[in-house]
């Protein structure tokens, strides 16, 4: 799936920009600052593909990229004010509108820093997911950063919220983007999601 050409396709800003429904398709969302722009770039093999940067809020559109016949979707991060907002809360409601209406959506993957597990925010969109009945699977992102009992705390925390959700896929996917952790699972499991 990741093998051929990866190809960036649009950015996004409003709902009737959105390219048509006429594929597979997956996203990323998350948290600001998450990882959610570096784990494709891992996924992809491509490191400038999806911009990726130490400041909170970089990816503002919600980018289309296509591998093999599926659409890998990039979103802007949620739970982040460091921008006017007004802006804040376009991004907000696109992001929202999107998660809930797009039909060709197949999975969500929800990406959680390892270091620090599930938030209220994250189970805000977990909630939302639920709602419209969008699968979702949780990554945990960054897990060169942390070991040993922090590891394991954050993650029982983050299983614990799982279990309230019943959109959630139960197993977590642990990766780094940095270290290639999880990158072949990962793969694996969008590759699954496409037949
Ligand atoms: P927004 O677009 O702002 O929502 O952020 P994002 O979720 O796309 O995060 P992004 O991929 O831009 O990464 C944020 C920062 O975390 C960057 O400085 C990355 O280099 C760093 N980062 C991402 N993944 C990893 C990882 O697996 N390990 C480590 N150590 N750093 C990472
Ligand atoms: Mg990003």
């Amino acid at each position: 799936l990741f093998a051929g050409e990866t190809e960036f396709i649009k950015g996004v800003v409003a709902m009737d920009g959105l390219p048509d429904p006429d594929r597979v398709e997956v996203c990323f969302a998350g948290r600001s600052n998450v990882g959610k722009s570096s784990l494709i770039n891992a996924l992809t093999g491509r490191k400038g593909l999806a911009r990726a940067s130490n400041t909170p809020g970089r990816t503002q559109e919600i980018n289309f990229f296509t591998a093999g016949d599926i659409y890998v979707v990039d979103l802007p991060g949620y739970g982040f004010a460091n921008a006017p907002v007004a802006v804040v809360e376009k991004w907000q409601r696109l992001l929202k509108q999107y998660l809930q209406g797009r039909q060709t959506l197949r999975r969500v993957f929800v990406l959680i820093d390892a270091r620090h597990g599930a938030k209220a925010v994250d189970e805000e969109i977990m909630s939302l997911l639920d709602a419209s009945a969008v699968t979702f699977q949780v990554v945990m992102t960054k897990i060169d950063k942390v070991k040993g009992k922090a590891l394991d705390e954050s993650l029982a925390k983050t299983r614990a919220a799982l279990a309230k959700h019943p959109a959630a896929y139960p197993e977590l996917i642990l990766t780094s983007s940095d270290k290639g952790i999880g990158i072949a699972t990962l793969r694996a499991v969008i590759a699954g999601i496409e037949g």
